[in-house]
């Protein structure tokens, strides 16, 4: 069977995570969370207090962002070596990681890393410059996206489920927010490849969408 490269861009709160797992149980492919990484930078940041471009950049050298692979499969997110999973999805970090994602040396400090983990294909990565940046020879491009109030109430759910107390305005308006950023920062904006497959979840079930992911990773492969 021949090993690709799956390449997954979208918005935040799209479920890029969610079907980039299960695409990869599915395939048996390593799965890389690159979201993970710039909250990783972002969390070693906010724990120094360290907020000038100059010095963010200066920082980079100390910042060592791996997986840990756990005993029932998932991977845990490690900073310099510690565990981080829990501490970087919340939403002051997710917020951080957005603007440390602007800084072009943290994206090519971090692209870096990304493009060597694939160098044996047989990958699914999730992010937002995947399929244009990272890996633009990507064999198959995936382009998620849902409307915002979709994905504003699916991370309250998120939030929720995690036992913190969100303010469903203002996960909205985080969510309007990051967009915005992702979409018009100068360094390797959120944009659609222009051979990306585009799937709009917001009237998909869980299984219709992963019916017709499943479909075309095996018509490439196969
Ligand atoms: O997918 P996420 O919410 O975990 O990502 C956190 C932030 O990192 C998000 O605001 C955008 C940024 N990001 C990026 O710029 N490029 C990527 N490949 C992945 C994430």
């Amino acid at each position: 069977m021949k090993k690709i490269i799956v390449a997954i861009d979208g918005y935040s709160s799209c479920g890029k995570s969610t079907i980039a797992k299960a695409l990869a149980k599915y395939a048996g492919y390593m799965y890389v969370d690159t979201g993970a990484m710039y909250r990783a930078v972002a969390l070693y940041m906010l724990q120094h207090g360290i907020t000038e471009e100059s010095d963010i950049v200066e920082a980079l050298k100390d910042v060592q962002v791996g997986f840990a692979l756990q005993a029932d499969g998932s991977q845990h997110t490690t900073l310099n070596g510690e565990d981080v999973e829990g501490q970087i999805r919340t939403l002051e970090v997710g917020n951080r990681a957005s603007q440390v994602s602007q800084i072009k040396e943290v994206r090519a400090f971090l692209v870096r890393q990304q493009q060597a983990m694939g160098e044996a294909k047989g990958i699914v990565m999730d992010g937002r410059d995947i399929g244009t940046v990272v890996f633009p020879q990507a064999e198959l491009k995936l382009f998620l996206t849902a409307r915002p109030e979709v994905r504003a109430q699916r991370r309250y759910d998120e939030l929720v489920g995690k036992g913190e107390h969100p303010d469903y305005e203002e996960v909205m308006r985080d969510v309007n927010d990051r967009d915005y950023r992702d979409t018009h920062r100068a360094e390797s904006p959120l944009r659609q490849a222009t051979d990306s497959v585009v799937v709009d979840n917001s009237d998909m079930t869980r299984e219709e969408q992963m019916a017709h992911i499943y479909g075309l990773f095996d018509k490439l492969t196969t």
